[in-house]
């Protein structure tokens, strides 16, 4: 059974969230929370919606793609339930779910390609938490909320 796959993106992200559910063609199910065009909209909005999607169990991860992914990351990361990194390389994909338990991946839609997009896609979702020494640095990062 394909996982699901929460995402969202704002204006500067449409082109490349669509391109990107596209190229993955069926390896995943994807619960597609907009934009839906390039028009103008708050990359804060739909960092929420995707944070909300995730806490009410709808989906176990999320895509998050706006110009740089650092301004849609920061909405969906004042979630606690929430732990968004911006993925410029595979390698950077596979060690923020190694180390940090990553559950959304945050894409630059101007800073990276498709290709490099769906290298960052496909490590992520099959890079598995390490646990161990990084378990209770993860537990950490929800103290003092
Ligand atoms: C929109 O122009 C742009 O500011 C936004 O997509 C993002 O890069 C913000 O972090």
């Amino acid at each position: 059974m394909p996982k699901t796959i929460a995402i969202a993106c704002d204006h500067a992200g449409f082109p490349l969230k669509e391109a990107l559910k596209k190229a993955c063609g069926d390896r995943y199910r994807w619960l597609d929370l907009g934009t839906n065009s390039t028009d103008s909209v708050s990359y804060a909005d739909f960092g929420e919606h995707l944070a909300k999607a995730i806490g009410a169990g709808r989906a176990d991860y999320g895509i998050l793609i706006c110009g740089t992914g650092i301004g849609i990351s920061i909405a969906a990361n004042r979630y606690a339930h929430i732990r968004a990194a911006v993925c410029t390389s595979s390698t950077m994909a596979r060690l923020a779910r190694a180390h940090n338990n990553a559950n959304v991946l945050a894409l630059g839609a101007r800073i990276i390609g498709a290709e490099v997009a769906l290298d960052c896609i496909d490590t992520f979702m099959t890079t598995d938490f390490e646990g161990g020494r990084h378990q209770a640095r993860v537990d950490k990062l929800n103290t003092g909320l």
